[in-house]
């Protein structure tokens, strides 16, 4: 059977992460969060102090960064130069931060670089904001998922109490909202559908319908 290339695009929290984690499992194919990546930058931008917008630091930076995924339950960690930041990427000063560290040159050109090589072989489901425009404009399955901010403030809520990690209804969707705009309105690879992506709304869908959705459109490739 053909390894295909998948690409999960959509705003923050509109349930990317989680669909594309089934998808790639039952497919056997490889899950890449490329949000992560863009999380992890920052987390270490902001360890070393670094301005989120230097995009020059930044690049400094990222010429000594190592970035890994480890398969593990209940979900893969993300280790940055061998250190686990698997939680510590997911906390508010890292979101409210991240959207800015993502709007710079070289950051994107580094990512886009590595998220590239990561889904070379094909046999990969990734998600992000500009996969299906900018990083793998030739996947074979395009996917632009949405949500009401109201039903994506609610959903990441229900996360982070899961997680243990300290949220508040009122302030996430505020954040979220900014987080869109910024990610849409970015001058390098905005936050955009890519002409040839199937849009889903996911407000009203449990996770298992859009999963059936994008396994629909998997197998008209096949
Ligand atoms: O998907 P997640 O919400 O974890 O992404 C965090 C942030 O990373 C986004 O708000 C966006 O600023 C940035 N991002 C991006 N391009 C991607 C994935 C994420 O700019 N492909």
């Amino acid at each position: 059977m053909k390894k295909m290339q998948i690409a999960i695009d959509g705003p923050a929290s509109a349930g990317k992460s989680t669909v594309a984690k089934l998808v790639a499992k039952k497919l056997g194919y490889i899950y890449c969060d490329t949000g992560a990546m863009y999380r992890a930058v920052t987390w270490a931008a902001l360890q070393k102090g670094i301005a989120v917008t230097d995009d020059l630091a930044l690049a400094k930076l990222l010429q000594d960064f190592s970035l890994e995924f480890v398969p593990a339950e209940p979900e893969q960690k993300v280790l940055v130069n061998g250190q686990d930041v698997t939680k510590a990427i997911r906390m508010p000063e890292v979101a409210n931060n991240v959207s800015a560290v993502a709007a710079q040159a070289s950051v994107r050109t580094d990512l886009t670089q590595r998220q590239r090589d990561i889904a070379q072989t094909g046999g990969i489901v990734m998600d992000g904001r500009d996969i299906g425009t900018t990083v793998l404009p030739q996947a074979e399955v395009k996917i632009f998922l949405i949500a009401s901010v109201a039903e994506r403030a609610l959903r990441r809520h229900k996360e982070n109490l899961e997680k243990g990690i300290p949220s508040n209804l009122k302030i996430l969707e505020d954040e979220i909202a900014q987080r869109d705009y910024k990610d849409s309105h970015r001058e390098i690879s905005p936050l955009v559908k890519a002409v040839d992506a199937t849009e889903v709304d996911t407000t009203s869908l449990n996770i298992d319908e859009v999963v059936a959705v994008i396994m629909d459109l998997v197998a008209q490739k096949e």
